[in-house]
């Protein structure tokens, strides 16, 4: 499929099938709208009234056009109330659109959307993002897929020309949200560390970074007794990556994207009961594939800042060789853990990533991670909680998240809480209580990062979705590419 930019008139486009976009409450055709109701014989007007198609957001109705006419299909698309267009309106009203056409089975498929904020480059490239999101499609473990997926060919969008930028720019950022997809919906027997240390060396070699893979030895060495506390049941070897993108020049910034990487999370000894969604934790490397994705991403745009890409890749199984729940293990900052809980085991792998990134004297860090459950009951599904002491950071990432349309809220760091995961014999226990159990996770993260800016994002709601969700489809989502990105590029900006 392309995605091409055309400045044909509305009134002269052909194809298969034509999309409008149109806002709430003003679904009166006028101007050009109204000649192409007249050019179809009134088939726009006749089907707005017989649907009461009223343009609210994520609605769509379409219509067959007169046949022989240079049109075959219209789909109309509710982008809401004008004043409350989100950028992110036209990227999910265009994901609803692919999907119609990929239904009717459109090869060539016509967009007349509205610009958001009178920015032609943002607009084109989040209905480039919407379209090509909604249309992934993941067969790789079907023998025969039932679905034979779209047909779509060509998709112009009308009154874009110029904007070729926003269109490569989609695509970069698409292949690395696709790439995040593929990692976490695939499962534990096919995503493992060895597998994912592969595929950061494969992102290298395409794309020119640089990737340093620490074995189990080179950790020991560096002293990163809690990662290795959690890998140690499993008859996987951990593998503790770190890829670099250095752009040609100096560098604006330099920063750190650090992603859980627990390939499956069995819960340890603490083993994962019934209902616990055990057979769900193949997701539990979610934030390692968006860091991977982000990774991909950002060496394709090139932006003017230094990044690493850190992932204490590992397995929390069970086995004679296992954690025992109380077991003492040493960080590589060489503060002791009583792991009280086998299962709050994301914290212990990110605790000798984050103090290996704290040592690379850099701007910031920001850590993605499925971490609580506890974050999930707080703020949904859809919703990623973010913890930071650093304001600059919160809304550097609150900004990012804006424009992706992937949502984030700030959650307290309420240093009190602290006082949950005091422990009698060691510097600190890794789970406290249940309420603010993903506070309290983030405050045992802050006690690793003594010197860098450092943001926590916990992705364990939206890194899957059950049910179709704008432009995800049931399954893994790619969370967190489209924001990271966003926020390396702007702090590339010299903003
Ligand atoms: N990987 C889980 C968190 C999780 C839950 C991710 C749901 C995705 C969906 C994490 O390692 C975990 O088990 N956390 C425990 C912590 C508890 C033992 C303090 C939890 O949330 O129950
Ligand atoms: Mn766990
Ligand atoms: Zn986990």
């Amino acid at each position: 499929m392309t995605i091409q930019l055309s400045d044909k008139p509305l009134l002269e486009w052909a194809g298969d099938s034509l999309a409008i976009g149109l806002f709430e409450d003003a679904v009166e055709l006028t101007g050009e709208l109204a000649t192409l109701d007249q050019k179809f014989s009134g088939v726009l007007k006749e089907l707005i009234a017989e649907e009461e198609f009223k343009g609210k957001a994520n609605t769509t109705i379409f219509t067959r056009v007169n046949p022989g006419s240079a049109v075959r299909k219209l789909i109309l698309v509710g982008l809401g109330k004008p004043d409350a267009l989100k950028l992110d309106t036209l990227r999910r009203a265009a994901a609803a659109v692919a999907r119609v056409a990929k239904k009717q089975k459109s090869k060539i498929l016509g967009f007349n959307f509205p610009l958001w904020n009178n920015d032609p480059a943002a607009s084109a490239q989040a209905i480039a993002e919407g379209i090509e999101l909604a249309l992934y499609q993941d067969i790789r473990f079907k023998s025969e897929p039932e679905d034979k997926g779209s047909q779509i060919e060509t998709v112009d969008l009308l009154g874009f020309s110029g904007q070729e930028a926003a269109i490569t720019r989609a695509n970069q950022i698409v292949s690395g949200v696709n790439l995040a997809r593929e990692l976490v919906a695939a499962p534990a027997n096919a995503v493992t560390p060895i597998t994912l240390a592969e595929t950061a060396q494969a992102i290298a070699k395409d794309h020119g970074l640089q990737v340093e893979i620490l074995e189990k030895e080179d950790c020991e060495k560096l002293g990163m007794g809690a990662f290795l506390g959690v890998a140690q049941a499993s008859e996987l070897p951990p593998k503790f990556i770190h890829l670099t993108y250095k752009p040609e020049g100096t560098p604006k910034k330099k920063l750190a994207i650090i992603g859980k990487g627990v390939t499956f999370d069995s819960g340890g000894l603490n083993i994962k009961g019934a209902g616990s969604g055990i057979e769900t934790m193949k997701m539990d490397m979610g934030g390692a594939a968006a860091t991977l994705g982000a990774a991909k991403a950002i060496a394709q745009i090139k932006p003017d800042v230094e990044v690493h890409f850190i992932s204490a890749v590992a397995e929390n199984m069970i086995s004679g060789r296992a954690m025992h729940p109380g077991d003492i293990l040493t960080a590589s900052n060489g503060k002791t853990i009583e792991v009280n809980n086998t299962d709050a085991e994301g914290r212990l792998t990110l605790a000798d990533a984050l103090v290996f990134a704290d040592k690379l004297g850099l701007d910031a860090i920001v850590d993605l991670a499925t971490l609580t459950g506890a974050n999930v009951i707080a703020l949904g599904e859809d919703i990623a909680g973010l913890y930071t002491p650093d304001d600059a950071v919160a809304s550097q990432l609150e900004k990012a998240a804006q424009t992706s349309g992937e949502k984030i809220w700030r959650m307290p760091m309420e240093e009190k809480y602290f006082e949950g995961l005091k422990s009698g014999i060691a510097d600190m226990k890794n789970t406290g209580p249940r309420p603010g159990g993903s506070i309290t996770a983030a405050l045992f993260l802050k006690q690793f990062v003594k010197e860098t800016p450092w943001a926590h994002l916990d992705i364990a709601g939206p890194v899957w979705t059950d049910k179709e969700n704008g432009y995800n489809g049931a399954g893994a989502t790619g969370y967190g590419v489209r924001t990271l990105v966003n926020w390396v590029e702007g702090e590339g900006s010299g903003e």
